[in-house]
């Protein structure tokens, strides 16, 4: 059983006692009946301080998730991109270009990795993991094993990859992940129903307790896909369900909210909506979303980019943060902080440097935006770019 929690439960059925060792701490003298109401601590998981202290860690003022954890076949299509093959080889090299960017531990302070990348070494037989913890970030691994049509929905998917997910969480642990990632997504155009609500909800809330039992801060990551020519009004409505749900299941599952992170997408209108929304319009509807549903005992919201480009994502975080928040605010991006990155290098050796310093620009820019104090100016062509693709896959 997975729970994580420092909560204590008020039960009034008795159905509660009898399969584990709370019964045998009432010591069977007083019976429980339903019309009193009784305290009972719920087991914490022995990583319960150490779940706090990663979360925590990783919503540090000033600093972000760098998310590098494309399967093998979206990092195929990023390498594909710039005219190289998607060989293990090319997504190693890739790879390390990324995570040895000197000073990236300024602003970056997680990094979520693909599965090949956590038991990678670099070009000279250095851990992966090792780097990341000597530059002062903590690596994560993508756990979701993709989405998958939903059968009984509208078109809808669901996300794969509960069986088993605790002895590969633990065998994760062992090999330096602190903190999970689970992905899965909510289409507005194809309703979003009702089945496929609670099925991310309830399979989120399944991962993050099981994360929790094995040591990893989860994120917890509904997307809700920019797919859609709907208002921003629609957005902030079906964020607000799906949220609800999300912290239902979560609390239901005993997850302990001092121990996760959320990955929501900001609230915009539909990709194809006629007009496009300000920064500050984007932020006072996400926000009023966030507040609404997600309790101040989270500690961080680390937003995905969802096909922006890297300046908006950066200006809408910066609106974000422009007043306290009750949650550190901050961003876990992979297109828009790779993109610029990408076309830098090329695939060739003498675009390291040139790559890994638009690398470092990115992250600069948006532990700024953490903090409130991003400007726009003298932002290039290239960031300003949208990376909007049509039913994207991760
Ligand atoms: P984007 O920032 O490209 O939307 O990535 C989202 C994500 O889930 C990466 O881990």
């Amino acid at each position: 059983m997975s729970c994580a929690s420092f909560a204590k439960i008020n039960v009034l059925s008795p159905q509660w006692i009898g399969n584990n060792s709370f019964s045998s701490r009432r010591g069977g003298s007083s019976p429980l009946t339903a019309t009193r109401r009784v305290s009972l601590p719920i087991r914490a998981s022995s990583y319960s301080d150490e779940l706090v202290l990663t979360a925590k860690t990783i919503a540090s003022p000033g600093r972000g998730i760098l998310a590098i954890d494309e399967s093998n076949a979206t990092c195929g299509k990023r390498l594909a991109s710039i005219g190289l093959d998607n060989t293990e080889v090319n997504r190693q090299a890739y790879r390390q270009l990324l995570l040895t960017t000197p000073g990236l531990g300024e602003y970056i302070s997680g990094s979520i990795l693909f599965e090949e990348t956590l038991y990678q070494s670099t070009t000279d037989g250095k851990k992966f993991v090792d780097l990341l913890r000597e530059a002062n970030i903590i690596p994560g691994i993508k756990v979701d094993k993709g989405l998958v049509p939903l059968p009984g929905s509208n078109n809808e998917s669901w996300c794969q990859g509960l069986d088993g997910l605790a002895s590969r969480s633990a065998e994760y642990y062992k090999q330096g992940a602190r903190f999970a990632k689970w992905r899965t997504v909510v289409s507005i155009p194809s309703g979003p129903s009702a089945l496929a609500v609670k099925e991310a909800a309830w399979g989120l809330a399944r991962y993050a307790a099981i994360s929790q039992d094995n040591g990893l801060v989860p994120i917890v990551e509904p997307e809700i896909l920019l797919d859609g020519d709907h208002p921003i009004e629609r957005t902030l409505e079906v964020a607000e369900k799906v949220w609800s749900e999300v912290f239902f299941y979560l609390a239901q599952n005993n997850v302990l909210f001092e121990g996760i992170l959320l990955k929501p997408s900001m609230v915009t209108p539909g990709a194809e909506h006629k007009e496009k929304a300000s920064p500050e319009t984007i932020a006072k509807h996400t926000l009023t979303v966030l507040r609404r549903r997600v309790p101040p005992a989270v500690p961080g919201i680390m937003f995905l980019s969802g096909g922006q480009s890297e300046v908006e994502a950066t200006l809408n975080l910066n609106a974000m943060n422009q007043s306290p928040n009750p949650w550190h605010v901050s961003f876990s991006y992979a297109r828009a902080l790779q993109n610029s990155v990408l076309k830098t290098w090329q695939g060739r050796p003498e675009n390291v440097e040139a790559a890994q310093k638009s690398l470092l620009i990115r992250a600069k820019a948006n532990s700024l935006a953490q903090l409130g104090r991003y400007s726009a100016e003298g932002e290039n062509e290239e960031a300003r770019k949208g990376m909007f693709v049509k039913g994207y896959t991760y």
